[in-house]
């Protein structure tokens, strides 16, 4: 399951995601926003990410107008590893060095067509591990307050 959500500056760019996963067979839940309207991105990436983090879903692509304040909200959300993408290479290296959970995409930014690109080789893209396994656990250590210089 792909949690999916936005707010009314990722709306549009969340629908053609949408009928992106639907034609692939993706299964995901649609968090919201649902229109236009304006809504705060903070409870949208809230509500995403806690169903990435409680089990429900093992992935999450969030939209907003940059991308950028979805992905500051997500980060904010223990055990959330959140990557703001405009470009393939960097959508397919945070997965193989960062092992990032959440896919941040700027709906002002970028087109449907390369979001779309960026979406499959995020969601198809495993973590390499190894010396990078070492990099994330620090960046959990430095989440848990456990870091050690
Ligand atoms: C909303 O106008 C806009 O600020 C938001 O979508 C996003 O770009 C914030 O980072």
């Amino acid at each position: 399951m792909i949690a999916i959500g936005a707010d009314h500056g990722g709306f549009l760019l969340k629908e053609e995601i949408k009928k992106h996963l639907d034609e692939k067979g993706i299964e995901y839940k649609d968090f919201g926003t649902y229109s236009t309207d304006s809504v705060d991105y903070a409870k949208i990436a809230y509500k995403v990410c806690k169903s990435v983090t409680n089990g429900e879903s093992e992935k999450a692509i969030l939209c907003c107008g940059t991308g950028i304040g979805i992905s500051m909200a997500a980060n904010k959300v223990k055990g959330i590893r959140a990557a703001c993408c405009s470009d393939w290479f960097s959508a397919k290296y945070t997965r193989l060095h960062n092992d990032a959970n959440a896919l941040c995409l700027g709906g002002r930014v970028v087109g449907a067509g390369l979001a779309i690109e960026m979406v499959d080789v995020f969601l198809s893209t495993e973590f390499e591990g190894g010396r990078h396994q070492r990099r994330v656990d620090q960046i959990t250590a430095i989440e848990n307050g456990t870091f050690e210089e």
